[in-house]
């Protein structure tokens, strides 16, 4: 028996040394130490022996199994090195195939510039507020102190849904609409798409986008209103910028301004971007009249306030010295990959 146990070692050892695939160590395993394989016969014999023979043969037929199981995972490791090396020698990838250009999005040179405005106005405080596109001729015109057949309505060339209901001409009815809702201190911007029936031109858009302002509190004087917007376009435009206001009048303020912001491309040399003027208007603004704050139930007595818009369009033609305001809604690619 113990040199049956013997030459099952040797053989089994030749065969796993010469085994090549996962396959055939199975089947090496499953011929020795299976259930029906050779030394688990031998084993299962051991009754059969006698007293004195059993420890000797036990022991060794022990030891005949455990050398043989090391063998079986010693060439398991082999085999799958080969195994794996083999694969990766047929998967081979031919680098120099060009691949696919994976194309990434980029925001819009609108959203740009309003993540900037928004970020100077936040940083002083104000709230960012919205309001509907779709508004009542109410707020957009009466509340604003624009009443029906009022001169200043054909300024604003308007879409009317119905008699009652305009595609709002402006982000100022938000100013109405936030008032009627809150109380004093308010410090808020509107940002928001605004539209003209106005013929489309280089400079014209019948959709384009405002940036309503608004502060009413104790005390609020013009100071306040030039200080801010003063910062403001320092911030946008960079520390040299300087403002300019120029008197003007709409119907909800009073007194009212435009304000001209210095050339930011020529620096107020004179340029084709400011007309050869140094000078760009980007916004208007005031104090907030007093029937506007009464028609919002708001104390005038009490409080005061100024207020402002911001052609958002306008201050990106500027920041990115583009010259046609179309190029923002058309939705060109080729224009839009600049960005
Ligand atoms: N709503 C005006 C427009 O669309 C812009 C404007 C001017 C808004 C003065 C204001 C303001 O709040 O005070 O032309």
């Amino acid at each position: 028996m113990k040199e049956e146990l013997l030459k099952i070692k040797d053989e089994a050892a030749l065969n796993i040394d010469k085994a090549a695939t996962s396959s055939e160590l199975e089947s090496i395993r499953v011929k020795y130490l299976g259930k029906k394989g050779s030394l688990t016969a031998i084993l299962r014999g051991m009754g059969s022996l006698s007293a004195e023979e059993r420890p000797a043969i036990g022991k060794l037929a022990n030891e005949v199994r455990g050398k043989i199981e090391n063998l079986l995972v010693q060439a398991e490791g082999r085999i799958k090195r080969a195994e794996k090396s083999e694969k990766l020698k047929k998967e081979v990838i031919d680098i120099s195939i060009p691949g696919k250009e994976i194309r990434r999005g980029a925001k819009h040179p609108l959203t740009k510039v309003l993540d900037e405005v928004k970020d100077i106005f936040t940083g002083m405080g104000f709230s960012i507020v919205e309001g509907p596109e779709v508004e009542l001729d109410y707020y957009n015109f009466e509340a604003m102190n624009i009443p029906k057949n009022h001169p200043a309505r054909d300024v604003q060339d308007t879409f009317y849904i119905n008699e009652d209901v305009v595609l709002r001409t402006h982000t100022s009815p938000v100013q109405a609409r936030y008032m009627e809702k809150h109380k004093p201190p308010i410090r808020i911007i509107v940002p928001g798409r605004v539209y003209r029936s106005d013929t489309p031109d280089a400079s014209h858009s019948p959709v384009f986008a405002q940036i309503e302002g608004l502060v009413v509190d104790e005390g609020i004087t013009m100071g306040n209103l030039k200080g801010t917007l003063d910062v403001f376009a320092k911030r946008l435009f960079g520390e040299d910028t300087r403002t300019k206001f120029r008197p003007h009048h709409f119907n909800f303020t009073e007194p009212s301004a435009e304000v001209d912001v210095s050339c930011s491309v020529c620096k107020g040399k004179g340029c084709s971007v400011c007309k050869g003027t140094g000078w760009i208007e980007i916004l208007g603004c005031g104090m907030v009249h007093v029937k506007v704050l009464e028609n919002c139930g708001i104390d005038s007595k009490k409080y005061s306030g100024f207020a402002f818009g911001i052609g958002l369009d306008r201050i990106a033609l500027i920041k990115y010295v583009i010259d046609d305001i179309r190029l923002f809604y058309e939705n060109d690619i080729r224009f839009l990959r600049q960005f």
